[in-house]
């Protein structure tokens, strides 16, 4: 890991879940290169989010962070299985095709089969910054690849045969008419304000 710039970053503040189209999920995510402790307060509070949702796995895009960052437990639950943290993460070495059905806790109720490769070795960093180098397959191989394409600024429904995608892209319509609406309303918050704190949290904790 690169040594941390000097200047003092801001704080990252209470995390929230968001849904498609929020400006994060769709921009790629930036390297940290300073991992202080907001960051792993803010790994700690997306585990709560991860567990409250009911979710496997979460990227740090979902819950509007622009960093290079996602957690997995494939058991879905606080104190069973295991507690990964992925900083920086690369995936190498391709091997094999698997169709099985994926959600995202970015867009609830969503559920599409997609086809991935079926192995995939992953390096990353951890939290305490120990380098990780995994051969994965199976379950966490398909979780793995869902939330690095997270850090990609893609979804599940990018990776959709087109008769799929035509279906997916009613519902992401619908998503998109809820989410202006909750803009227009006050209740989230305008694009430019968005964009604007994912510039600043990038300026903060990101490689220029
Ligand atoms: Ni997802």
């Amino acid at each position: 890991m690169p040594d941390s710039p000097q200047v003092p970053a801001t704080g990252i503040g209470p995390l929230a879940l968001v849904e498609y189209p929020h400006p994060a999920l769709l921009r790629p995510a930036k390297p940290l290169v300073r991992i202080d402790e907001a960051v792993c307060d803010a790994v700690s509070q997306m585990f709560d989010i991860m567990y409250e949702a009911e979710g496997i796995g979460l990227a740090a895009n979902q819950v509007a962070l622009p960093y290079r960052l996602f957690i997995v437990n494939t058991t879905g639950r606080r104190g069973d299985g295991q507690e990964l943290v992925f900083i920086n993460p690369v995936l190498s070495r391709p091997r094999g095709t698997a169709i099985q059905e994926e959600g995202c806790l970015s867009l609830p109720g969503l559920r599409m089969d997609v086809r991935r490769p079926e192995k995939i070795v992953v390096e990353a960093w951890s939290l305490d910054g120990q380098p990780i180098r995994l051969d994965l397959g199976g379950l966490l191989s398909r979780v793995v690849q869902h939330e690095f394409d997270h850090l990609e600024g893609k979804l599940f429904t990018d990776r959709l045969p087109e008769a799929a995608a035509i279906e997916a892209r009613r519902t992401l319509e619908t998503f998109r008419e809820v989410f202006l609406g909750q803009q227009s309303r006050g209740e989230l918050p305008a694009h430019d304000d968005i964009v604007a704190r994912l510039d600043r949290l990038q300026v903060d904790r990101c490689q220029a």
